[in-house]
């Protein structure tokens, strides 16, 4: 018997604002051509009165009702995120108190900004390939527009604010890539890159969270081997060639970056999804957001072959591999 974790559930929930280049250009010194050449962006949602608990538990509900379960049913509520509403208890914790969760649920919240919600859903996956849980609803859910320095113009028109959600259950497979759910996963992070993303505050720091700070160019090229080393490691790990890959959903945060990990791993762009132009990075959020959106829209059948990369703050990333 080979316990798998199956995608039973997927959500995804955006705050009403859109905000165009054109209305970030009246506010620094940009423009719509520089964005949408450089990163491939041309709005992004962001919030008003919603906090993040709201996001994620809209990309929540909807999750669950996907899955059709009751909310009885989930054991462990995991949310990635680096703007929670406070900063204990957990994002996870309001989560589980606006959907109701019965006592015992358990509820933690990951920090490793923009492949969290790949470390998210290894953790959830692993715990259930223990048997120590069921089912898990995994959420990255992220308001960066709230730690965003609206005066500098090399981060703020970059991030976008939203959220997306997967509810994964225990299934039983043969061990091999025919199984539905996860596949394979992998995480790695290298923390001599700190200094190079980061927010300028914490609460031990600066009793602030602090504005998001970031060598560009260092990250651009990190993220490009890193993306598709984890990508290439997890099909490795799942006998899965790039031929039988049917979407690549890799971490949102620049066009150009997704294009070349969609190169390097030998891709046509029509596998490679895309939603960094409607979205920004959206950090923890950007794949299962992406991920819902194009189940929703019936892109990702049943089925499918989907690799999921990220890359992020610390430096953190890791791939997943999953027969959807
Ligand atoms: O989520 C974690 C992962 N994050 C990422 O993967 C982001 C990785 N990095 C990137 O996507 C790109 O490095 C950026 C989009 C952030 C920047 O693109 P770039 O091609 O590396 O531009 P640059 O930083 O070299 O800036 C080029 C020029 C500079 O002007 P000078 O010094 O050449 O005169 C900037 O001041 O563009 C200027 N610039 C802007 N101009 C208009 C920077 N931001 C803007 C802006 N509008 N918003």
């Amino acid at each position: 018997m080979h316990i798998r974790s199956e995608i039973i559930g997927w959500g995804h929930y955006l705050p009403k604002k859109v905000v165009t280049n054109d209305d970030l250009a009246k506010i620094v010194d940009t423009n719509d051509e520089w964005i949408s050449t450089r990163t491939g962006i041309k709005t992004r949602h962001l919030v008003e009165e919603e906090l993040t608990s709201d996001l994620a538990y809209g990309a929540a509900k909807m999750a669950i009702e996907k899955a059709g379960i009751s909310v009885d049913e989930i054991d462990s509520i995991v949310v990635a995120t680096v703007t929670p509403d406070n900063t204990t208890p957990s994002l996870a914790a309001k989560v589980a108190n606006k959907l109701n969760a019965k006592s015992g649920t358990v509820t933690y919240d990951i920090s490793a900004a923009c492949s969290g919600f790949v470390y998210g859903l290894t953790q959830a996956d692993n715990m259930i390939r223990l048997g120590q849980i069921k089912t898990a609803l995994v959420i990255g859910s992220e308001s960066l527009s709230k730690i965003v320095d609206w005066t500098d113009r090399n981060t703020c028109v970059l991030f976008g604010d939203g959220a997306g959600a997967v509810v994964i259950r225990a299934k039983e497979g043969e061990g091999t890539s025919a199984d539905t759910g996860i596949l394979a996963t992998k995480l790695y992070a290298d923390a001599a890159h700190y200094e190079s993303l980061k927010t300028t505050g914490g609460v031990a720091s600066t009793k602030t969270a602090g504005f998001i700070f970031m060598d560009g160019k260092e990250v651009f090229k990190f993220a490009v081997n890193s993306l598709s080393q984890a990508a290439e490691t997890v099909m490795q790990m799942g006998g899965i060639s790039s031929k039988d890959v049917d979407w690549l959903i890799p971490h949102q945060a620049n066009i150009r970056i997704i294009s070349n990990v969609g190169e390097k791993l030998e891709l046509p762009t029509e596998k490679v999804i895309v939603a960094v132009d409607h979205h920004g990075n959206t950090s923890a959020a950007s794949i299962p957001l992406a991920l819902s959106e194009n189940i929703e829209s019936g892109k990702i059948k049943k089925g499918d072959i989907i690799v999921m990369t990220a890359m992020g703050a610390g430096f953190t990333w890791g791939g997943a591999l999953i027969r959807f």
